[in-house]
């Protein structure tokens, strides 16, 4: 199979916040980002959502209920956070063995309650390099975290190194919807939302950083070209209302 090959101008490594030169600098600007807004990002994320987030962690969870239902699967909801991925996952009846990581100390700490009643093991570390022996889970997914990472390809290497073969990953994030819905909503998520965000977190900033990754971040094509690049395989993306999000799919080998 020839090589897939990425065009220079789409090869930015990951996230980059203001002000941040490199991939350790970017790193630690979004883990101070989200440490700062734990305390109201559950309230923040249903406000500005419209709770539509709680059909999309409920819509990712179900497409996995083959693996999810199995007693002795291993899970991974990679940048957790405050957990609500994590607890869409229990909620489809599974029995499975679910890990919540993240990197942001106070993300984990708020979630915390929701990670003890869910029998959820919570574990703080980078998904850059996951504290994981290789080919130890048997579903990696990330809801609205990946995005965020500093460097994308190294990301999906590490969800590749810890999957065993045949295990499926699945990325849930933002992305720009095209069509004559893309200038109105871009309105409401680079002018209206950055406002809101600022005034209910008390902290500006964050709210300006998230339009603007959601604008660096590859879009659907190019992504599941990524993904393909690393080595996974029946990738696809399924957009989500009208593809203000949508979930990437694949599988290891
Ligand atoms: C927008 S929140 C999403 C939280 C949760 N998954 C949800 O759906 O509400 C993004 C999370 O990714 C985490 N994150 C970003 N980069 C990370 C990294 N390199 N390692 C671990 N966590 C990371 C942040 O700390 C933050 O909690």
């Amino acid at each position: 199979m020839p090589e897939t090959v990425i065009p220079e101008t789409v090869k930015a490594a990951g996230a980059t916040p203001a002000g941040a030169s490199d991939e350790a600098s970017a790193a630690r600007a979004v883990q101070q980002m989200f440490d700062e807004i734990a305390p109201r990002y559950d309230l923040l994320n249903h406000t500005l959502s419209m709770n539509i987030d709680r059909l999309w962690w409920r819509r990712t969870a179900r497409l996995f209920t083959h693996i999810l239902r199995r007693k002795d699967a291993r899970v991974l909801d990679l940048c957790a956070g405050t957990g609500d991925m994590s607890v869409a996952l229990r909620a489809v009846g599974s029995d499975a063995r679910i890990f919540a990581l993240d990197f942001s100390h106070q993300m984990l700490h708020h979630g915390l309650e929701k990670y003890r009643r869910k029998n959820i093991q919570a574990i703080e570390a980078d998904a850059l390099h996951l504290p994981l022996g290789p080919a130890c889970m048997d579903l990696v997914v990330s809801a609205f975290g990946f995005r965020n990472l500093a460097n994308y390809e190294a990301g999906l290497r590490e969800i590749l190194r810890v999957l065993k073969p045949g295990g499926e990953v699945g990325i849930l994030d933002f992305s720009e919807p095209q069509g004559l819905l893309g200038p109105l909503y871009g309105f409401y998520f680079r002018k209206v939302l950055p406002r809101i965000g600022t005034l209910i977190s008390g902290v500006r900033g964050p709210y300006a950083y998230l339009p603007a990754s959601v604008q660096k971040f590859p879009a659907p094509q190019e992504m599941v070209k990524r993904m393909e690049a690393v080595g996974f395989t029946n990738v696809s993306w399924t957009p989500y209302t009208f593809g203000i999000a949508g979930l990437y799919r694949g599988t290891k080998p």
